[in-house]
């Protein structure tokens, strides 16, 4: 679906501010994958993900989206903008219209649509993300915080993406808000959409992810499994990463002789693992 190949890219180039903030990043994220990116703050994350959809074009190195190169002269940037829905940080900060309705119409208005059809679409992505038809008429500035970010992201799944890539969607948020966004991007992937989930929160990641990229100064640090790549706690943290708090207890329980396995590095995992520990040993 999106595939890198020594992708560099470098910012105000020529100029005392010269950046290169991402370098040699070659990965390949296939269809109805959920791919989580780590990695400390000015690691390059948002750079990178920028490339997904053409925002932001390579330096040198290759971005394809569906094997088409996106910096190909006869490269639809539109088509690929279609495919790759990116929700950007505090997206609800881009509202333009007087109703919820018609902001989220905004993409597919543009897209030679019938109004039934664009109706359908704003339905559609306003129930994947779980705001009630009756906020439809209201001024997306009447939302709560939680009701805008939806909103807002509801307005990038009109378009009907075949990948959803958020940068930092929960941030902000209160932890019922998280908690209802994180249900709701995981029902979409269950439902056969690819998503990469940029995240500061390791327990946000914990949650979702099935393969996690550490990018650490621009460069692909790990990229793995979630259960490999919190069972490297030493190297993350040498990174100025950290591991979720489970990962960290089990980590103790690990040092004093308890028997468990790596991958357990959610609560409800924990939850599994402990209560069979003790069954077992009831048994005994
Ligand atoms: N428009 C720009 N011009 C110059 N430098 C930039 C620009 N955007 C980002 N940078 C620099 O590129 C590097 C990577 O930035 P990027 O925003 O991709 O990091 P990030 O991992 O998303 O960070 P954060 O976790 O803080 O969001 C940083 O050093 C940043 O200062
Ligand atoms: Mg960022």
């Amino acid at each position: 679906m999106i595939k890198t190949q020594g992708l560099c890219h470098v910012y105000q180039p020529g100029s005392p501010f010269e950046k290169h903030a991402i370098e040699d990043i070659s990965l390949h994220i296939q269809k109805g994958e959920f791919v989580g990116i780590i990695g400390h703050t000015g690691s390059g994350k948002s750079t990178l993900i920028q490339h997904f959809n053409a925002l932001e074009m390579p330096t040198s190195g290759k971005v394809y989206v569906d094997g088409v190169d996106t910096s190909a002269p006869k490269a639809d940037l539109r088509l690929i903008r279609r495919k790759v829905g990116l929700v950007f940080q505090y997206p609800e900060h881009q509202f333009m219209e007087e109703t919820v309705r018609k902001d989220i119409a905004f993409g597919p208005s543009n897209l030679r649509l019938s109004q039934r059809d664009i109706e359908e679409c704003v339905l559609e992505a306003a129930a994947m993300v779980g705001l009630r038809p009756e906020l439809l008429d209201k001024s997306p500035f009447d939302l709560s915080g939680g009701e805008k970010r939806r909103a807002a992201i509801a307005g990038v799944l009109a378009m009907r993406p075949g990948v959803l890539v958020l940068d930092e969607p929960t941030a902000g948020l209160d932890p019922a808000g998280r908690d209802e966004l994180l249900t709701r991007i995981k029902e979409m992937h269950e439902n056969g959409l690819t998503v990469v989930l940029v995240s500061h929160s390791m327990e946000d990641i914990a949650k979702t992810a099935q393969r996690i990229i550490v990018l650490n100064e621009g460069r692909i640090a790990m990229d793995g499994s979630t259960a490999y790549v919190f069972s490297h706690a030493d190297e993350l943290g040498a990174m100025g990463l950290s591991v979720p708090q489970v990962s960290v207890v089990m980590a103790l329980l690990r040092k004093q002789g308890v028997s468990i396995p790596d991958a357990v590095y959610t609560v409800d995992q924990a939850k599994r693992v402990i209560i069979g520990l003790y069954n077992k040993a009831h048994k005994e």
